[in-house]
């Protein structure tokens, strides 16, 4: 029987519910495009009485869901953040700033270690099962960069959470796994910043309809934060991850944003927390020696970081060697496990790139894989086919080639960035207003002179000056911050091209308006104002987007403006690792194009499956890793 204030509530009102597939209502919709709610639709009170009790009861869950406003949004599917939109690109500034600051004041990490209320423990120990007998094998699922868009994150969600998923290699050959046992989100579980609300509608739910309720014996998973964790200083992240219970149908046994699991045959898997700063706190390094202690002479580890600092030192370090550099990882070698580690793995950037090396016979991994639901990062750009201590690249996905191409999309930038041009459109405005030069009745034929007018206004006025100059300062510090030189060079030369954009928009406008409009007075200000403004939007977008792919394809700069730009669901994937008595093999899953439309499933683990047939199977992104 439903409780009688639903009832009650269901008779007075029409209401909205979130649907199942086995919710009791007569017009079901067969599948639903991404971008709609989906999961709402509204019936009247008559429609849901009609239905016998046991129905009702069955939707009963869903349906008082749906009555908690906040709850009802998180179930709206989200689109790909929105990097170049004016409000979001205001707001990142704004809690990337706040969070730098409080970060160096106040460690969270700190009061954590006073604030665990489950029972402390030095290490998960999954050696053996629930019912104490030796665990012989154990899969582990490695999910990083989640809760962007609906459509990539569910995709992931739902691949990693089946009972079995078949995967098969270039050659034909398939390979059965398991789902795992334990779940790793390996960093940045949330974008664009975090909070209560965001994690809900861009991770949980994703996560609760792909697998809301599991039975015994439960996966678990834990949680490394990343820097978009990070950026209200861990507070929402320590919520969801330290104080709950229960992740969907995850259990959660995670005390710190840190942690060590003893995993069968001889390995460990450590989970890091590098903070904003890329540094290693006191208490954690005490927390890591105390495994260390627990650890047999031959035992292996699997190091879990959120960002991966092999690459970024590679790339880096020549311009900032303090902050990119792999010291971090160093000392946890050489001074707390006294040990190389086996396997790193870590996100951050978007996309599947292994690096191996071999020593003494034994093969040694440095694998990204970010690709959990954020947008896609590059595979192309900076050379790194060879890194520090003999790692050598060995499969990216996507191929470099195919991400060149994909880069290319910048100059379709507009269509990407509908609301980036308000910035362009009303910079230009404001600029056009400002220096107001009378070259509105010059023709084409008097270019030099509109040129020359214009430069003397500008030099005649020192607050107009000054406005260029700061332009320029704006530009410079967009431009990519690695390389001084690149800065300066290709921050003139695009601040010069908005500024000669400006320019001929400013002079055409007043042109059409007042010579060809015939528009005089008063009328042919606002008239050229919103040629300038709409001018504006579209040729700042487009300015933007050739400055991008230039930038990335030909001088291999700008890798995250280039790539968030097009804010791409696709060429996901997510690691499956598979430990038992012959060793550790670990199936890189990849999938190229994730699905757009989704129906209620017709399986007993989530609501929703795939219902597009151009969407891509799960693949095997290279053969099997056998260590
Ligand atoms: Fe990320």
């Amino acid at each position: 029987m439903l409780p009688y204030d639903v009832l009650d509530y269901a008779s007075r009102a029409k209401f909205y519910f979130i649907l199942r597939h086995d919710t009791p209502v007569r017009h079901t919709p067969r599948s639903f495009k991404s971008g709609n709610c989906f999961s709402t639709v509204s019936v009247h009170s008559d429609e849901f009485k009609a239905q016998n009790d046991n129905q009702a009861a069955r939707s009963l869950e869903t349906f008082i869901i749906s009555m908690q406003p906040e709850e009802n949004t998180s179930r709206v599917p989200q689109k790909m953040v929105g990097w170049y939109d004016p409000l979001q690109l205001l707001q990142t500034a704004q809690q990337v700033a706040v969070s730098s600051v409080f970060g160096q004041y106040s460690d969270h990490r700190l009061v954590e270690v006073l604030a665990v209320h489950k029972q402390p423990v030095d290490y998960h120990d999954y050696t053996k099962k629930e019912d104490g007998r030796e665990r012989e094998e154990i899969w582990i699922d490695y999910v990083s960069d989640t809760g962007d868009g609906w459509d990539s994150t569910y995709a992931i969600a739902y691949y990693a959470s089946q009972p079995s998923l078949s995967v098969t290699e270039s050659d034909g050959q398939a390979y059965h796994t398991r789902p795992g046992s334990i779940l790793i989100l390996g960093g940045d579980e949330v974008y664009p910043t975090p909070s209560r609300k965001e994690y809900n509608a861009r991770l949980v739910c994703p996560y609760e309809i792909a697998q809301k309720k599991t039975s015994p014996p439960h996966p678990h998973v834990f949680a490394i934060p990343g820097n978009h964790d990070w950026y209200d200083g861990l507070v929402a992240f320590t919520r969801l991850f330290l104080c709950k219970d229960w992740f969907a149908g995850w259990k959660c046994p995670q005390q710190r944003s840190y942690f060590a699991l003893k995993l069968p045959h001889d390995w460990w898997l450590m989970g890091t927390d590098v903070q904003l700063g890329s540094d290693i706190d006191g208490p954690q390094v005490e927390y890591f020696k105390k495994a260390a202690a627990a650890m047999g002479p031959h035992d292996r580890i699997i190091l879990c970081n959120a960002e991966p600092h092999w690459i970024y030192e590679h790339i880096y370090s020549e311009y900032d060697h303090e902050v990119f550099n792999e010291s971090n990882l160093k000392f946890l070698e050489s001074e707390v496990f006294h040990r190389e580690i086996d396997i790193f793995l870590a996100g951050d950037l978007h996309h599947y790139r292994r690096h191996e090396s071999i020593k003494d016979g034994v093969r040694k991994q440095k694998i990204t894989a970010g690709g959990g639901g954020a947008f896609l990062h590059p595979t192309h750009g900076p050379d790194v086919s060879s890194l520090a201590e003999g790692y050598e690249l060995k499969k990216s996905f996507p191929e470099p080639n195919i991400s060149a191409r994909l880069c290319w999309r910048n100059l379709a930038f507009p269509l990407f960035n509908k609301y980036f041009g308000a910035l362009t459109g009303g910079f230009y405005l404001l600029t056009a207003w400002m220096v107001l030069a009378p070259i509105a009745n010059l023709g084409l034929k008097e270019g030099w002179a509109a040129v020359e007018i214009t430069f003397e206004t500008i030099i005649r006025d020192p607050v107009i000056a000054l406005w260029i100059v700061l332009v320029f300062a704006g530009i410079w510090l967009f431009t990519d911050t690695h390389s001084r030189k690149y800065r300066f060079l290709a921050g003139t030369v695009h601040g010069l091209a908005h500024l000669l954009a400006i320019f001929g928009l400013g002079w055409a406008a007043g042109y059409l308006s007042s010579e060809l409009l015939g528009f005089r007075g008063f009328w042919s200000f606002p008239i050229a104002g919103v040629i300038i403004f709409a001018g504006g939007w579209i040729i700042g977008s487009c300015l933007m987007g050739l400055y991008l792919a230039i930038s990335l394809n030909l001088f291999h700069r700008h890798q995250n403006e280039a790539f968030s730009s097009l804010g791409s669901p696709d060429w996901k994937n997510f690691l499956r690792l598979k430990i038992n008595r012959d060793g550790l093999t670990l199936f890189p899953i990849g999938i190229r194009r994730v699905p757009r439309r989704w129906k209620p499933s017709t399986g007993i683990v989530s609501k929703m499956e795939p219902d597009d047939r151009s969407a891509s199977e799960p693949e095997l992104i290279e053969s099997p890793i056998k260590i």
